[in-house]
């Protein structure tokens, strides 16, 4: 899980690929690196840390010469270091590789390699790769007929450019993303649009076991068996717009406050898919939902949501658990699978399990391109722009959006969100931020919070812990409100802090009653409601809304305190230590 890039053409390709690797930063960010290749000699700097930390030592973007590649890394095989971080050179130093993903049968082939003669620098799986192409292209001096060789070999899920010495630019595809550009002055490939966003906005969608080879102005795509391959070209200008941070300082914070806007954008464009959704879900014996980190909290609003107003049974289920769940899925059965970047490997695993028993999938996915999409029956696009922050913030309440309207069109009329209203209150708590910020430095010092909630909002509550988890590296745990006294009320004294989502909905008056038996140990509150209290130590107010869209107004407050507490923390919000936006690898 990593962002791969690679340029082919007549312009300088270090500082298109630099620019394209800070595009693509969210994917992965532990080092960087380019190598480029001038008069059959190919340079390679690369380092440790962001893109611009690197590049502040290296200087990647000052190398000069017309094809080369890029990448940053987000490590699986090999420690975060600068023999690991990517480019990899071959032994012979003329062929350079940038990879995404797993090779899965590594060793035996470094044993082989070995057995060849080969020496190995780093301790990732990715070296074995460029190796091979080494190997296969000494022995055929042909670029495809190496690339072909050395798919063939190849195990797990992987993409990756490599440049060679009569100056191809080639790359291939294998269950990691892989897109091709095609600019004025020649050709890029990238891992996703973002990293080619100013050269161009058409495109060519690779699939599965795709080749692509690209030299002096031209390109070739064959499948894995060499057969040509022939793509229409995409022009993608709706998916690009809008990747800047503008006057934020942090994409997350951007991302944040564009809901009022993008929620209405989700629910202006969803109308015929989500239709179409209602028909299916309607007619289905066996339902179910899934997804993973905050789409699977999505899952389980849509869980409560649909059965709730739509009368149905449907099980939620973690995508990672998928394969362990018993279940009934067949030819009868829908599986409604949700993530943003449509790419999550546990979720596309989960889907294919799904399909593979018969059932049909409906996908509500931000990346309308990606393979969660292409392998569903019907996909509803969130429409919510790039979100770029590795943590979910827009893309999560555009899914509530979907999930809402779909609910509303099975409900018969006791559920009608009025998407303008809440937009208005989404504002109202953005507008007034200025106590969410004042609570956070309050917490600063804090090395655990807890946050409680009943009914669908015990599902933004697990939502809510896992923005403070990621973006501020505080401990912070989901309390269904009824379970206190179960277990968890054993935690609490003096020191501890419990947020309370408690609008006035049908769970207020009992979360009131855990509100007391939290007091009572002493434990500051934190209130998150429309009705102020007493027993609240701090009240942020919610505006009120209809009884069962608080879920969508409250989760505001809470991203805002996790995004504060980041800053507070001096930890980087748009960039969680360990972790990258979508997570290709198992
Ligand atoms: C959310 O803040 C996390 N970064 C993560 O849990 C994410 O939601 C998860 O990896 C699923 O991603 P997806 O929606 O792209 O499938
Ligand atoms: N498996 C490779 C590595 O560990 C690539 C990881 C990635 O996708 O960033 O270096």
């Amino acid at each position: 899980m990593c962002s791969i890039i690679g340029y082919e053409g007549r312009g300088e390709a270090a500082p298109l690929l630099v620019k394209g690797l800070q595009r693509m930063e969210y994917r992965g960010y532990d080092s960087a690196g380019v190598a480029i290749l001038s008069q059959r000699e190919i340079s390679v700097r690369k380092g440790v840390g962001k893109v611009s930390e690197v590049n502040a030592l290296v200087h990647m973007d000052e190398l000069r010469g017309e094809v080369g590649i890029g990448h940053t890394r987000w490590a699986t095989h090999g420690g975060v270091t600068e023999a690991n971080a990517h480019p990899h050179l071959s032994n012979s130093g003329q062929i350079a590789l940038v990879h995404n993903g797993i090779v899965t049968n590594y060793i035996e082939l470094r044993e082989e390699l070995r057995s060849k003669g080969f020496s190995f620098n780093s301790q990732t799986d990715t070296e074995v790769i460029v190796n091979l192409l080494q190997l296969n292209f000494e022995e055929t001096r042909d670029v495809k007929t190496a690339m072909m060789r050395t798919v063939a070999t190849l195990k797990g899920n992987y993409s990756f450019a490599a440049v060679f010495p009569d100056g191809t630019l080639a790359a291939a595809r294998f269950h990691e993303p892989l897109i091709v550009g095609i600019s004025r002055d020649g050709y890029l490939v990238a891992s996703d649009i973002l990293g080619f966003v100013e050269q161009t906005d058409k495109v060519i969608y690779l699939d599965n076991r795709e080749i692509i080879t690209m030299k002096d102005g031209g390109q070739v795509i064959c499948d894995f068996d060499g057969k040509p391959v022939r793509h229409e070209l995409i022009r993608v200008s709706n998916e690009i717009a809008d990747a800047d941070k503008g006057e934020y300082v942090h994409y997350t914070l951007k991302e944040i406050f564009e809901q009022p806007a993008s929620i209405l954008r989700t629910a202006e464009k969803i109308a015929p898919e989500v239709a179409r959704a209602a028909e299916m879900i309607e007619s289905a014996k066996n339902l179910y939902i899934t997804g993973s980190g905050s789409s699977f909290h999505a899952a389980l609003v849509g869980k409560y949501l649909l059965s709730k107003f739509g009368g149905l049974n449907i099980e939620a289920i973690m995508a990672s658990e998928a394969e362990f769940s018993p279940h009934h899925l067949d030819s009868e059965s829908v599986m409604i699978a949700i993530s943003q970047s449509g790419e999550t490997a546990d979720v596309l695993e989960a889907a294919n399990w799904a399909k593979e028993k018969g059932a049909r999938i409906i996908s509500i996915v931000n990346k309308t391109s990606s393979s969660l999409a292409q392998m569903s029956s019907l996909t509803i696009g969130l429409g919510c722009g790039p979100e770029i922050g590795v943590a979910a913030t827009k893309s999560f309440t555009s899914q509530l959006v979907v999930l809402y309207t779909i609910a509303g069109l099975l409900s018969g009329g006791t559920l009608s969100p009025r998407f303008d209203n809440l937009s208005r209150q989404m504002s109202e708590v953005l507008d007034n931020q200025t106590k969410i910020k004042a609570l956070a430095e309050k917490l600063t010092g804090l090395s655990d919070i807890y946050i409680l909630g009943m009914g669908a909002n015990y599902s933004i509550a697990s939502e809510a812990a896992l923005k403070i988890k990621e973006l501020a590296y505080v401990h912070a745990e989901a309390l269904p409100g009824g379970e206190l006294k179960h277990g968890p009320l054993a935690l609490l004294d003096s020191n501890s802090y419990v947020v309370f989502l408690n609008p006035s909905d049908s769970t207020y008056s009992n979360v009131m009653t855990s509100a007391h038996e939290v007091k009572a140990r002493g434990a500051k509150i934190i209130g998150i409601s429309n009705r102020p209290s007493e027993i609240y130590d701090y009240w942020i107010n919610l505006p009120s809304t209809e009884a069962e869209m608080f879920p969508l107004v409250e989760m505001i407050p809470m991203q805002l305190l996790a995004y504060y507490l980041a800053i507070h923390r001096n930890a980087n919000p748009d960039y969680p230590r360990n972790l990258a936006k979508s997570v290709t690898v198992k």
